[in-house]
């Protein structure tokens, strides 16, 4: 069983990575496998050309297709970012816009969580619009004790933020849980996820 953690801040080593490290060693300390994938520099945004589409990866070339290419090794999914005027930062944004749109079929039904760091203000916006991504995608959306959010400016004051820390630590049970769960519902019998093929409808027609 194994988690895929993604940091989407520039400073690869921060605070995003510090809350984020703090779940992983809580998943690890239950025997579920973890990896941390910094994605914080350099990150193109979608280009709507539709290729991914036909390819059923990303026209572009990097770790969004690293990631496609083993998503059948990852059980469970957390995507850290970093408040930039209330939002996450574009480099999470434009990573997710990729993954989730070139393979969403592949992440259904996975356990997701996101995961904010500010210093003081905007985590809520920025932790609704990362779980935008999750929501029309047939995730399982992993919550906590609290909105999942730590708040701090480098990676000591995060250490110092323990409700924050304790935050992480319960998503990271919550998610063990439910990975738990689905593991011993394969195990019983469960019948997979059927979708009806997907009706779209631009609203006018
Ligand atoms: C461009 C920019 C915008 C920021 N905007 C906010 C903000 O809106 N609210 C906030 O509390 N902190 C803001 N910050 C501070 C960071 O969100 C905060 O220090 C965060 O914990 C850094 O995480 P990191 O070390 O993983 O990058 C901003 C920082 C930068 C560089």
């Amino acid at each position: 069983m194994k988690v895929l953690l993604i940091n989407g801040s520039p400073r690869q080593h921060g605070c995003t990575y510090t809350a984020l490290g703090e779940a992983a060693d809580a998943l690890e300390r239950n025997g579920i496998e973890t990896e941390i994938l910094w994605v914080g520099r350099d990150v193109p945004g979608c280009t709507a050309c539709g290729g991914c589409r036909k390819l059923g990866k990303c026209v572009i070339d990097d770790d969004v297709n690293r990631v496609i290419e083993k998503l059948d090794t990852y059980d469970g999914f957390i995507f850290g970012t970093p408040v930039y005027y209330g939002g996450p930062s574009g480099q999470i944004l434009s990573f997710m816009n990729r993954l989730f749109y070139a393979a969403s079929a592949k992440m259904a039904g996975k356990p997701v969580s996101a995961v904010v760091s500010c210093r003081r203000g905007g985590a809520s916006a920025a932790y609704q619009q990362m779980n935008m991504h999750f929501m029309m995608t047939n995730m399982v959306v992993i919550t906590s004790q609290y909105w999942n959010q730590v708040h701090g400016n480098t990676p000591d004051e995060i250490r110092q933020d323990a409700e924050g820390l304790q935050t992480m630590r319960t998503l990271a049970e919550n998610m063990r849980f439910i990975l738990h769960s689905i593991e011993a519902g394969k195990q019983a019998g469960v019948k997979p996820l059927t979708y009806e093929p997907k009706t779209f409808t631009n609203f006018i027609r």
